[in-house]
Protein backbone atom coordinates (compact mmCIF):
# COMPACT_ATOMS: atom_id res chain seq x y z
CA UNK A 1 0.00 0.00 0.00
CA UNK A 2 1.07 3.63 -0.66
CA UNK A 3 1.48 5.66 2.31
CA UNK A 4 -0.13 8.46 3.95
CA UNK A 5 1.71 11.74 5.42
CA UNK A 6 0.50 13.79 8.43
CA UNK A 7 1.91 16.66 8.64
CA UNK A 8 1.23 18.81 12.20
CA UNK A 9 0.37 15.57 13.29
CA UNK A 10 1.84 16.35 17.04
CA UNK A 11 -1.02 18.71 17.17
CA UNK A 12 -4.54 18.59 18.98
CA UNK A 13 -6.26 17.41 15.67
CA UNK A 14 -3.07 15.37 14.04
CA UNK A 15 -2.34 13.06 17.15
CA UNK A 16 -5.93 11.38 17.23
CA UNK A 17 -6.11 11.49 13.54
CA UNK A 18 -2.82 9.50 13.42
CA UNK A 19 -3.95 6.89 15.71
CA UNK A 20 -7.40 6.37 13.73
CA UNK A 21 -5.79 6.15 10.46
CA UNK A 22 -2.93 3.62 11.34
CA UNK A 23 -6.14 1.63 12.99
CA UNK A 24 -7.29 1.35 9.63
CA UNK A 25 -3.29 1.59 7.13
CA UNK A 26 -1.86 0.08 9.31
CA UNK A 27 0.92 1.63 11.41
CA UNK A 28 3.67 1.15 8.95
CA UNK A 29 1.32 2.61 6.31
CA UNK A 30 0.91 6.07 8.00
CA UNK A 31 4.02 8.39 8.95
CA UNK A 32 3.80 11.51 11.49
CA UNK A 33 5.35 14.59 10.48
CA UNK A 34 5.85 17.84 12.88
CA UNK A 35 8.20 20.49 13.25
CA UNK A 36 8.27 19.31 16.79
CA UNK A 37 11.98 17.37 17.31
CA UNK A 38 10.10 15.20 19.90
CA UNK A 39 7.17 12.53 18.58
CA UNK A 40 4.18 12.11 21.33
CA UNK A 41 4.51 9.04 23.37
CA UNK A 42 0.64 8.24 22.26
CA UNK A 43 1.89 8.22 18.38
CA UNK A 44 5.30 6.83 19.03
CA UNK A 45 4.74 3.07 17.41
CA UNK A 46 5.19 4.51 14.07
CA UNK A 47 7.29 6.18 12.31
CA UNK A 48 8.04 10.07 13.16
CA UNK A 49 9.57 12.29 11.15
CA UNK A 50 10.47 15.80 11.81
CA UNK A 51 9.76 18.23 8.97
CA UNK A 52 9.29 22.14 8.28
CA UNK A 53 6.30 22.40 6.18
CA UNK A 54 7.87 25.71 5.09
CA UNK A 55 11.07 23.72 3.41
CA UNK A 56 9.54 21.93 0.38
CA UNK A 57 12.65 19.99 -0.67
CA UNK A 58 12.86 18.63 2.39
CA UNK A 59 9.15 17.43 1.91
CA UNK A 60 9.60 16.36 -1.50
CA UNK A 61 12.10 14.31 -0.35
CA UNK A 62 9.63 12.70 2.20
CA UNK A 63 7.44 12.06 -0.32
CA UNK A 64 9.67 10.00 -2.71
CA UNK A 65 11.83 8.39 -0.54
CA UNK A 66 8.43 6.80 1.37
CA UNK A 67 6.23 6.49 -1.46
CA UNK A 68 3.50 8.54 -0.31
CA UNK A 69 0.36 9.31 -1.89
CA UNK A 70 -1.47 10.90 0.48
CA UNK A 71 -1.33 14.19 2.52
CA UNK A 72 -3.04 15.95 5.60
CA UNK A 73 -2.28 18.49 5.94
CA UNK A 74 -2.81 20.34 9.74
CA UNK A 75 0.30 22.06 10.31
CA UNK A 76 -1.24 25.94 10.56
CA UNK A 77 -0.98 28.57 13.26
CA UNK A 78 -4.59 28.98 14.96
CA UNK A 79 -7.12 32.54 15.11
CA UNK A 80 -5.57 33.58 18.13
CA UNK A 81 -1.99 32.78 18.33
CA UNK A 82 -2.08 34.37 14.46
CA UNK A 83 -3.59 37.48 15.39
CA UNK A 84 -0.34 37.95 18.06
CA UNK A 85 2.00 37.16 14.79
CA UNK A 86 -0.13 38.28 11.60
CA UNK A 87 2.20 38.36 9.14
CA UNK A 88 4.08 34.99 10.18
CA UNK A 89 0.47 33.38 10.63
CA UNK A 90 0.32 34.08 6.42
CA UNK A 91 3.31 32.55 5.58
CA UNK A 92 2.31 29.66 7.42
CA UNK A 93 -0.77 28.98 6.23
CA UNK A 94 -0.51 30.03 2.66
CA UNK A 95 3.18 28.78 1.88
CA UNK A 96 2.63 25.14 3.72
CA UNK A 97 -0.79 24.80 1.70
CA UNK A 98 1.25 25.87 -1.73
CA UNK A 99 3.84 23.20 -0.99
CA UNK A 100 1.67 20.40 -0.89
CA UNK A 101 -0.41 21.54 -3.92
CA UNK A 102 2.67 21.80 -5.81
CA UNK A 103 3.36 18.38 -4.84
CA UNK A 104 0.15 16.86 -6.53
CA UNK A 105 0.45 19.33 -9.58
CA UNK A 106 3.82 17.72 -10.23
CA UNK A 107 2.50 14.29 -9.51
CA UNK A 108 4.12 13.31 -6.74
CA UNK A 109 1.09 12.51 -4.65
CA UNK A 110 -2.79 11.98 -5.42
CA UNK A 111 -4.78 13.35 -2.56
CA UNK A 112 -4.83 15.76 -0.26
CA UNK A 113 -6.60 16.53 3.10
CA UNK A 114 -6.31 20.21 3.93
CA UNK A 115 -9.01 21.94 6.71
CA UNK A 116 -10.58 25.43 6.82
CA UNK A 117 -12.73 26.72 9.60
CA UNK A 118 -15.36 28.62 10.44
CA UNK A 119 -13.14 31.69 10.19
CA UNK A 120 -13.61 32.43 6.96
CA UNK A 121 -16.89 34.06 7.64
CA UNK A 122 -17.58 37.52 8.91
CA UNK A 123 -19.86 40.01 10.53
CA UNK A 124 -21.58 40.14 6.85
CA UNK A 125 -22.38 36.56 7.03
CA UNK A 126 -25.63 35.14 8.06
CA UNK A 127 -25.22 34.62 11.78
CA UNK A 128 -27.66 31.29 12.19
CA UNK A 129 -27.20 27.89 9.77
CA UNK A 130 -24.59 30.14 7.53
CA UNK A 131 -24.71 28.84 4.40
CA UNK A 132 -21.97 27.08 2.22
CA UNK A 133 -21.88 29.79 -0.01
CA UNK A 134 -22.74 33.22 1.29
CA UNK A 135 -20.77 36.74 2.06
CA UNK A 136 -17.78 35.75 3.18
CA UNK A 137 -14.95 38.53 4.47
CA UNK A 138 -13.39 37.33 7.28
CA UNK A 139 -11.63 40.03 9.94
CA UNK A 140 -8.87 37.53 11.54
CA UNK A 141 -5.14 37.15 9.73
CA UNK A 142 -6.32 33.45 10.25
CA UNK A 143 -9.77 33.99 8.48
CA UNK A 144 -8.27 35.42 5.75
CA UNK A 145 -5.65 32.54 5.28
CA UNK A 146 -8.05 29.71 5.09
CA UNK A 147 -10.80 31.54 2.63
CA UNK A 148 -7.23 32.01 0.63
CA UNK A 149 -6.37 28.36 0.79
CA UNK A 150 -9.95 27.87 -0.03
CA UNK A 151 -9.66 29.65 -3.17
CA UNK A 152 -6.49 28.21 -3.87
CA UNK A 153 -7.70 24.48 -3.44
CA UNK A 154 -10.38 24.96 -5.98
CA UNK A 155 -8.02 26.43 -8.54
CA UNK A 156 -5.48 23.95 -7.86
CA UNK A 157 -8.76 21.25 -8.72
CA UNK A 158 -9.98 22.82 -11.88
CA UNK A 159 -6.77 23.95 -13.37
CA UNK A 160 -4.41 20.83 -12.48
CA UNK A 161 -7.06 18.29 -11.41
CA UNK A 162 -5.70 18.20 -7.77
CA UNK A 163 -7.98 15.90 -5.50
CA UNK A 164 -7.93 18.17 -2.78
CA UNK A 165 -10.31 17.92 -0.30
CA UNK A 166 -11.53 20.15 2.66
CA UNK A 167 -13.86 20.50 5.65
CA UNK A 168 -14.63 23.67 7.35
CA UNK A 169 -14.67 22.51 11.11
CA UNK A 170 -16.00 24.31 13.54
CA UNK A 171 -14.09 24.43 17.12
CA UNK A 172 -13.33 20.99 18.20
CA UNK A 173 -13.39 19.34 21.76
CA UNK A 174 -10.91 16.92 22.73
CA UNK A 175 -8.62 15.59 25.73
CA UNK A 176 -6.40 14.03 24.71
CA UNK A 177 -4.07 16.79 23.50
CA UNK A 178 -4.01 20.49 23.78
CA UNK A 179 -5.53 22.69 22.23
CA UNK A 180 -3.33 24.80 19.78
CA UNK A 181 -4.46 28.84 20.63
CA UNK A 182 -7.85 28.89 19.04
CA UNK A 183 -10.14 31.26 20.07
CA UNK A 184 -12.81 28.25 20.91
CA UNK A 185 -10.24 26.88 23.30
CA UNK A 186 -12.63 27.60 25.83
CA UNK A 187 -14.66 24.87 25.34
CA UNK A 188 -11.72 22.92 26.69
CA UNK A 189 -10.08 24.74 29.08
CA UNK A 190 -13.37 24.97 30.83
CA UNK A 191 -13.38 21.43 31.86
CA UNK A 192 -9.64 21.25 33.04
CA UNK A 193 -10.56 23.67 35.56
CA UNK A 194 -13.90 22.29 36.04
CA UNK A 195 -12.20 18.88 37.17
CA UNK A 196 -9.02 20.76 39.01
CA UNK A 197 -10.45 23.36 39.95
CA UNK A 198 -14.25 23.65 40.21
CA UNK A 199 -14.46 27.29 38.71
CA UNK A 200 -13.29 28.94 35.16
CA UNK A 201 -13.20 32.00 34.30
CA UNK A 202 -14.14 32.32 30.46
CA UNK A 203 -12.63 34.60 28.12
CA UNK A 204 -15.97 34.49 25.94
CA UNK A 205 -18.90 36.47 27.06
CA UNK A 206 -22.02 33.82 28.42
CA UNK A 207 -24.19 34.49 25.42
CA UNK A 208 -21.59 33.73 22.83
CA UNK A 209 -22.77 31.01 20.19
CA UNK A 210 -20.31 29.13 18.54
CA UNK A 211 -20.51 25.77 16.25
CA UNK A 212 -18.72 23.36 17.72
CA UNK A 213 -17.88 19.20 17.58
CA UNK A 214 -16.56 16.08 19.09
CA UNK A 215 -13.15 15.06 17.82
CA UNK A 216 -14.21 11.60 17.20
CA UNK A 217 -17.12 13.23 15.26
CA UNK A 218 -14.18 15.55 13.17
CA UNK A 219 -11.64 12.50 12.71
CA UNK A 220 -14.97 10.57 11.28
CA UNK A 221 -15.50 13.62 8.71
CA UNK A 222 -12.16 13.49 7.94
CA UNK A 223 -11.84 10.08 6.69
CA UNK A 224 -15.13 9.85 5.38
CA UNK A 225 -14.63 12.67 2.69
CA UNK A 226 -10.82 11.50 1.80
CA UNK A 227 -12.86 7.95 1.31
CA UNK A 228 -15.78 9.11 -0.30
CA UNK A 229 -15.70 8.57 -4.27
CA UNK A 230 -14.38 11.55 -6.42
CA UNK A 231 -17.06 12.15 -8.02
CA UNK A 232 -19.23 12.72 -4.94
CA UNK A 233 -17.26 15.92 -3.88
CA UNK A 234 -18.96 18.02 -5.64
CA UNK A 235 -17.47 21.21 -3.64
CA UNK A 236 -13.81 21.53 -3.98
CA UNK A 237 -13.06 24.88 -1.85
CA UNK A 238 -14.07 23.51 1.77
CA UNK A 239 -17.45 22.14 3.29
CA UNK A 240 -19.39 23.42 6.14
CA UNK A 241 -19.41 20.72 8.87
CA UNK A 242 -21.96 21.83 11.85
CA UNK A 243 -21.48 19.82 14.99
CA UNK A 244 -23.44 21.10 17.75
CA UNK A 245 -24.21 24.91 18.69
CA UNK A 246 -23.65 26.59 21.95
CA UNK A 247 -22.72 28.96 24.06
CA UNK A 248 -20.53 29.25 27.72
CA UNK A 249 -23.25 29.48 29.57
CA UNK A 250 -25.36 26.71 28.07
CA UNK A 251 -21.97 24.47 28.78
CA UNK A 252 -21.47 25.36 32.03
CA UNK A 253 -25.19 24.56 33.00
CA UNK A 254 -24.23 20.64 31.38
CA UNK A 255 -21.16 20.53 33.27
CA UNK A 256 -23.12 21.91 36.58
CA UNK A 257 -25.08 18.51 35.91
CA UNK A 258 -22.03 16.71 36.65
CA UNK A 259 -20.28 19.25 38.95
CA UNK A 260 -22.64 20.49 41.61
CA UNK A 261 -20.06 22.99 42.79
CA UNK A 262 -18.76 24.38 39.46
CA UNK A 263 -18.40 28.01 39.42
CA UNK A 264 -17.98 30.24 36.19
CA UNK A 265 -17.45 34.09 35.57
CA UNK A 266 -16.70 35.93 32.56
CA UNK A 267 -13.74 38.27 31.29
CA UNK A 268 -14.07 39.16 28.30
CA UNK A 269 -10.17 39.24 26.00
CA UNK A 270 -9.62 40.02 22.46
CA UNK A 271 -11.10 36.58 21.65
CA UNK A 272 -14.52 38.09 22.17
CA UNK A 273 -13.76 40.02 19.07
CA UNK A 274 -13.25 37.30 16.92
CA UNK A 275 -16.11 35.09 18.00
CA UNK A 276 -18.21 38.11 17.34
CA UNK A 277 -17.32 37.91 13.47
CA UNK A 278 -18.28 33.86 13.50
CA UNK A 279 -21.28 32.16 12.84
CA UNK A 280 -23.61 31.17 15.75
CA UNK A 281 -24.21 28.11 13.80
CA UNK A 282 -23.50 26.26 10.25
CA UNK A 283 -25.71 24.80 7.41
CA UNK A 284 -23.91 21.85 6.12
CA UNK A 285 -26.43 20.36 4.10
CA UNK A 286 -24.46 20.27 1.25
CA UNK A 287 -21.57 17.17 3.18
CA UNK A 288 -25.14 15.62 4.26
CA UNK A 289 -25.71 15.56 0.43
CA UNK A 290 -22.64 15.03 -1.39
CA UNK A 291 -20.90 12.19 1.38
CA UNK A 292 -23.47 11.16 3.28
CA UNK A 293 -22.28 13.12 6.41
CA UNK A 294 -23.85 12.64 9.74
CA UNK A 295 -22.78 14.33 13.19
CA UNK A 296 -23.20 11.91 16.29
CA UNK A 297 -22.38 13.25 19.53
CA UNK A 298 -23.88 15.78 21.37
CA UNK A 299 -23.65 18.31 24.43
CA UNK A 300 -24.72 16.01 27.21
CA UNK A 301 -22.26 12.98 25.72
CA UNK A 302 -19.33 15.41 25.08
CA UNK A 303 -19.81 16.90 28.74
CA UNK A 304 -19.41 13.13 29.88
CA UNK A 305 -16.69 12.17 27.82
CA UNK A 306 -14.30 15.67 28.55
CA UNK A 307 -14.91 15.26 32.66
CA UNK A 308 -14.46 11.53 32.42
CA UNK A 309 -11.03 12.02 30.28
CA UNK A 310 -9.67 14.61 32.86
CA UNK A 311 -10.35 12.93 35.68
P1 LIG B 1 -2.46 22.63 16.53
O1 LIG B 1 -1.93 23.98 16.71
O2 LIG B 1 -2.91 21.86 17.73
O3 LIG B 1 -1.42 21.73 15.74
C1 LIG B 1 -0.67 22.21 14.65
C2 LIG B 1 0.60 21.41 14.58
O4 LIG B 1 1.37 21.92 13.49
C3 LIG B 1 1.50 21.54 15.84
O5 LIG B 1 1.85 20.29 16.34
C4 LIG B 1 2.72 22.31 15.34
O6 LIG B 1 3.92 21.93 15.98
C5 LIG B 1 2.73 21.92 13.87
N1 LIG B 1 3.48 22.89 13.06
C6 LIG B 1 3.55 24.24 13.22
N2 LIG B 1 4.37 24.77 12.33
C7 LIG B 1 4.85 23.75 11.57
C8 LIG B 1 5.74 23.67 10.48
N3 LIG B 1 6.35 24.77 10.00
N4 LIG B 1 5.99 22.47 9.93
C9 LIG B 1 5.41 21.36 10.44
N5 LIG B 1 4.56 21.36 11.48
C10 LIG B 1 4.29 22.55 12.04
O7 LIG B 1 -3.68 22.73 15.48
P2 LIG B 1 -4.94 21.77 15.32
O8 LIG B 1 -6.00 22.26 16.23
O9 LIG B 1 -4.53 20.37 15.36
O10 LIG B 1 -5.40 22.19 13.85
C11 LIG B 1 -4.94 21.52 12.70
C12 LIG B 1 -5.56 22.17 11.48
O11 LIG B 1 -6.99 22.18 11.61
C13 LIG B 1 -5.16 23.63 11.27
O12 LIG B 1 -5.09 23.90 9.89
C14 LIG B 1 -6.32 24.40 11.86
O13 LIG B 1 -6.46 25.65 11.28
C15 LIG B 1 -7.48 23.50 11.49
N6 LIG B 1 -8.64 23.71 12.35
C16 LIG B 1 -8.60 23.36 13.68
C17 LIG B 1 -9.71 23.59 14.48
C18 LIG B 1 -9.70 23.23 15.94
O14 LIG B 1 -10.67 23.55 16.64
N7 LIG B 1 -8.68 22.56 16.45
C19 LIG B 1 -10.85 24.17 13.93
C20 LIG B 1 -10.83 24.56 12.58
C21 LIG B 1 -9.73 24.30 11.80
N1 LIG C 1 -10.95 26.32 16.62
C1 LIG C 1 -10.38 27.20 15.66
C2 LIG C 1 -9.94 28.47 16.30
O1 LIG C 1 -10.57 28.86 17.26
C3 LIG C 1 -11.39 27.50 14.57
O2 LIG C 1 -10.75 27.40 13.36
O3 LIG C 1 -9.02 29.07 15.83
Amino acid sequence: MSKILVIGACGQIGIELVIELRKLYGVKNVIASDIKEQCPPSIVEGLYLQLDIMNHIQLEEIVVKNDIQQVYLLAALLSATAEKKPRFAWELNMQGLFNVLELAKNKKITKIFWPSSIAVFGSNSPMDLTPQCTIMEPSTVYGISKLSGERWCEYYFKKYNVDVRSIRYPGLISYKSAPGGGTTDYAIDIFINAVREGKYTCYLNEDTNLPMMYMTDAIRATIEIMEAPKEQIMIRSSYNLAGISFNPKDLAIEIQKKVPDFRIDYKPDFRQEIADTWPNSIDDSAAKEDWKWKNSVGIEEIVKKMITGFS
